[in-house]
């Protein structure tokens, strides 16, 4: 099934590619970065603010917002854009991977998953089917096809079956379909076995999709084995469809997958950080709860142009931290998602100007990553 107002234009493709991804609700420059708002909601900020810092594509969940306020309330405004007030282009997650991360309980069959709320305890299924059909009422521009993403320490016979049962999901998902102006992306699973994600990518390839997601990675490996495992994957796909890394979203990663050929970005660490007063710089991380800010009378960092830098001094916003005030959560979110928008600019444009391995080289050598 062909998607209407959905294409893939690439400007210049070598390892790393700039292009332009179109959707229904808003032409996305890629590589993107895709901000998370699980409950429909970027935390702590309007669709407004995230328009202004220059993001037009977000994620948002089908597990959480399935879970609370229910797929029927959400329909009953006609989906997660009109009951969010969210214009841009949206992609929601199929809760496949929730179902493993936060569910306190579930059970796996070729069916789909059974599972336990992580609100209130209570039972509910998942099949391919039915993600597709909450999807449908949830109306995201990019839907994502159930997988079974198992941790990344099963063992490799655990991780093959979840490859199988992800490509029999895929295409039963892809038939399940009724609308014709969302795209399907499936998730190449495959754990750290380069030949389990080429037999994964492959199966997906063959049954023609629009684009693809590399799920299982950046829970626990290694950053290099997500980069080369990242690696071995671009290398199989098509060059024309657009590639999105799940749940990858550190600055160093972004870097990093940009390096392997990725066009799509989301993760909640900048803006869960971001509240735990982590805010980004060039060289890495600053924590702004630190004795060290007290009184600084300097922006929190001097080559930012956000509304926090440019309007308050560190001191302000250490004290702010201190003393837990709301505009604290507020202003540390708008740096950090003001820093990867530039980050993902600079990115594409020395993508186009054909010098992105000098790019990355100078940012990986200045930016000192923080472990989480
Ligand atoms: N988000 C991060 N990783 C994954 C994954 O493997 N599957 C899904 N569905 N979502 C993810
Ligand atoms: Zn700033």
């Amino acid at each position: 099934m062909e998607t209407a107002g959905f294409s893939f234009e690439l400007a210049l493709s070598g390892a790393a590619r700039a292009g332009v991804l179109n959707t229904p609700h808003a032409a996305v420059e890629t590589p993107c970065f895709m901000p998370v708002g699980s409950q429909a909601t970027v935390k702590t900020l309007t669709p407004d603010e995230l328009k202004d810092l220059g993001y037009n594509l977000i994620l948002a969940n089908n597990y959480h917002l399935y879970l609370r306020p229910g797929t029927q309330v959400v329909g009953s405004y006609g989906g997660i854009h009109k009951f969010m007030g969210w214009n841009g282009a949206l992609l929601t997650d199929s809760g496949g991977y929730q179902v493993f991360s936060l569910s306190p309980l579930r059970k796996m069959s070729d069916d789909g998953v059974t599972f336990r709320s992580h609100i209130d305890g209570s039972e509910h299924f998942f099949s391919p089917e039915l993600a597709i059909k909450y999807q449908e009422v949830f109306g995201a521009d990019i839907i994502m096809a159930l997988d079974e993403c198992p941790p990344v320490e099963a063992s490799r016979e655990v991780i093959e079956a979840a490859v199988e049962r992800t490509q029999a999901w895929a295409l039963r998902c892809k038939s399940a379909r009724t609308r014709t102006d969302q795209s399907l992306f499936p998730i190449v699973q495959g754990g750290l076995h380069a030949d389990l994600r080429r037999r994964s990518a492959e199966g997906l390839i063959e049954a023609d999709f629009p684009g693809y997601a590399i799920g299982g990675l950046a829970i626990g490996e290694s950053k290099e084995q997500t980069a080369e495992i990242t690696a071995a994957t671009t290398e199989i796909l098509p060059i024309d469809k657009p590639r999105y890394l799940m749940g990858v979203g550190s600055p160093e990663d972004i870097v990093r997958g940009v390096a392997a050929g990725i066009d799509m970005f989301d993760s909640a660490l900048p803006t869960r950080v971001a509240r735990n007063g982590a805010l980004f710089t060039r060289y890495g991380r600053i924590d702004i709860a630190n004795a060290r800010y007290e009184g600084d009378k300097g922006p929190i960092d001097n080559e930012c142009g956000c509304y926090a830098c440019q309007n308050f001094s560190a001191g302000y916003v250490h004290h702010l931290f201190r003393a837990k005030e709301l505009l604290a959560y507020r202003l540390a979110t708008l740096h950090n998602l003001y820093f990867m928008r530039r980050l993902m600019t600079d990115i594409r444009q020395s993508i186009l100007d054909e010098r992105y391995d000098d790019f990355a080289r100078s940012f990986l050598s200045d930016y000192k990553p923080t472990d989480e």
